[in-house]
């Protein structure tokens, strides 16, 4: 993919303000974005080296960011930002990498740390007062920052001056108010610098002057708009699989286009208790949306008759899924479009300058392999948007809460939380266990804090006593976690006298299982699901 079709939207977005984010290849540039977004101010993150002068001046930006990153200003072939943005009379924000090439390309200089870098926790003694400090940092305090960097800048070109100050990085916070460049050494966008929301707030609004027009209500018209541009009178096909993405897909598409869109659930027989059943009746009986209901739980289960692999697993599912989905798809009979849910940081991971080539850890199954293997157009909707965005622009669509805040459940359903074999009974007594643990975390107010919470039925067999009788049965593991995207995690901290009910009942109403135990593992070393 190029940036070309990141770029896709100028004309849709061209009344808005915009702020530009070029990503040097920072871990957390997405961060930058969403505390952007946060600040209702709509920007976009596009790789330094695939984009020309003639985009980012069509782009029109309000403000431009420069991203850290992990390379150093003087290694040979090190990257720089377009020199047009220093040109173009916009105010410019660098962050650590970014803070490092500015100074460079506008004439100061960047020394090796030789060591002595800074990482983690660190503090500013702020020595100065400017637009971007406003009603933040006052002058003469001593705040809080999150470093990661071993080279700083050493010397600042014409107009700087230095307005904060660090251990190890002597230029920690620079500004030219005049031109409205600053550019700061620490991460503003991350939790570990307390205030740097209002930084980044005071960055949009104060120096580059945005209102702050980026709200759901907006984004949902103009979406719209653009899918009845776009799809015209033809026909789309959605995917539904009950998780968020594609629920609030189908919803903004069936207020755009009406009956042109059908939309197909595959049941794959690996689904919770009551799933199919909620999803079919949300958007058959209560939206109205013609839909296929595909009942595929007996090819899926012979499938995997026999597969303990959790690879071959995944492999298998994803093959029966698109086969089951292609069929449905030809029922519906000249389809033109397949809508995806295909989220900001999906489009962002794509395009991404230091992609690569990395480690399989495993092979995601959801809709979004589909599209190889069919020939239909991509109606992406929720491209420029992130999860929480998402679950706002649900609100603004006017969804049920409880759907919209539903924990994300993978493609491969139930299989991969049945470490080895599947079989049918093993289905239903995790069924029956998830459900109860479910229940008592609902009961108990806590299902908004966590961010997935499961049960794993364990392919291990345990003594217990129950009343005067020995039992031999299955080890039910409970799962749950924190998280804000899924890619890290951190067990969620029930305290025992939860994790003590929710065991008893699961030992008292679940034949077939007789100890349960809580997974405290954290993502990484862990992942989330156990396969
Ligand atoms: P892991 O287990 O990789 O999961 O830490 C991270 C998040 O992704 C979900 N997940 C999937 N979602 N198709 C999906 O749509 C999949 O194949 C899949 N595998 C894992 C998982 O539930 C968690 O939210």
């Amino acid at each position: 993919m190029t940036i070309t079709d990141n770029i896709q939207d100028i004309d849709v977005y061209a009344g808005h303000e915009h702020i530009l984010i070029l990503d040097f290849g920072s871990q957390v540039t997405q961060l930058i974005a969403r505390r952007i977004r946060e600040s209702g101010v709509y920007c976009e993150i596009w790789p330094f080296n695939d984009v020309s002068d003639e985009q980012i001046k069509a782009y029109n930006p309000k403000g431009i960011i420069l991203s850290g990153g992990p390379c150093s200003v003087g290694d040979k072939d090190s990257p720089r930002a377009p020199e047009l943005i220093f040109k173009l009379g916009v105010p410019v924000f660098g962050i650590c990498y970014g803070q490092q090439i500015m100074v460079e390309q506008l004439g100061g200089s960047v020394v090796s740390g030789n060591g002595n870098g800074e990482f983690g926790r660190a503090y500013v003694d702020v020595i100065g007062q400017n637009a971007l400090f406003d009603g933040v940092w006052n002058n003469g305090a001593h705040e809080q920052v999150w470093m990661s960097h071993g080279d700083h800048v050493s010397a600042l070109p014409d107009g700087f001056e230095v307005v904060g100050i660090s251990e190890g990085a002597p230029f920690a916070v620079i500004a030219d108010e005049s031109r409205k460049f600053y550019a700061v050494q620490f991460h503003p966008e991350v939790v570990h610098t307390p205030h740097g929301a209002s930084l980044y707030r005071n960055f949009t609004h104060n120096v580059c002057g945005c209102k702050g027009d980026w709200t759901m209500n907006a984004f949902k018209d103009e979406a719209i708009a653009k899918i009845r541009k776009q799809v015209g009178s033809g026909k789309v096909i959605c995917g539904l699989s009950g998780g968020v993405d594609s629920s609030v897909t189908a919803v903004l598409l069936h207020e755009a286009i009406g009956d042109q869109l059908t939309c197909i659930y595959v049941d794959t027989g690996m689904m919770r208790t009551g799933e199919s059943e909620q999803v079919v009746s949300m958007f058959r009986d209560h939206y109205n949306i013609p839909l296929i209901h595909e009942d595929a739980s007996k090819l899926f289960l012979n499938g995997l008759d026999g597969v303990s692999d959790p690879e071959t697993k995944r492999k298998i599912i994803g093959g029966l899924f698109i086969d089951v989905f292609d069929k449905c798809a030809k029922r519906v009979g000249g389809a033109d479009f397949l809508a995806q849910g295909t989220l900001y940081p999906d489009v962002i991971e794509s395009i991404s300058f230091t992609g690569g080539t990395s480690v399989t850890i495993k092979s995601h199954h959801n809709v979004g392999g589909l599209p190889e293997t069919m020939d239909l157009k991509l109606v992406e909707p929720l491209r420029e948007l992130f999860k929480d965005e998402v679950r706002n622009l649900g609100r603004s669509l006017g969804m049920p809460e409880e759907f919209i805040k539903r924990h994300p459940f993978p493609g491969p359903g139930l299989a991969i939380r049945i470490p080895g074999e599947i079989t049918e009974e093993k289905l239903e007594i995790l069924r029956k266990a998830d459900v109860i643990y479910l229940e008592e975390i609902k009961n108990a107010g806590l299902y908004d804090a966590i961010w997935q919470a499961f049960a794993v039925l364990l392919p291990v067999r345990t003594v217990g006593v129950m009343g005067d009788n020995r039992t031999y049965d299955y080890v039910c593991a409970l799962r749950a976690v924190t998280s804000t995207d899924g890619m890290t995690a951190d067990y969620y901290p029930f305290n025992h006298q939860f994790l003590g009910r929710v065991s008893t009942r699961i030992i008292n109403e679940v034949k077939g299982i007789n100890r349960v135990v809580y997974d405290i593992t954290s993502k990484p070393p862990g992942t989330i699901e156990w396969e």
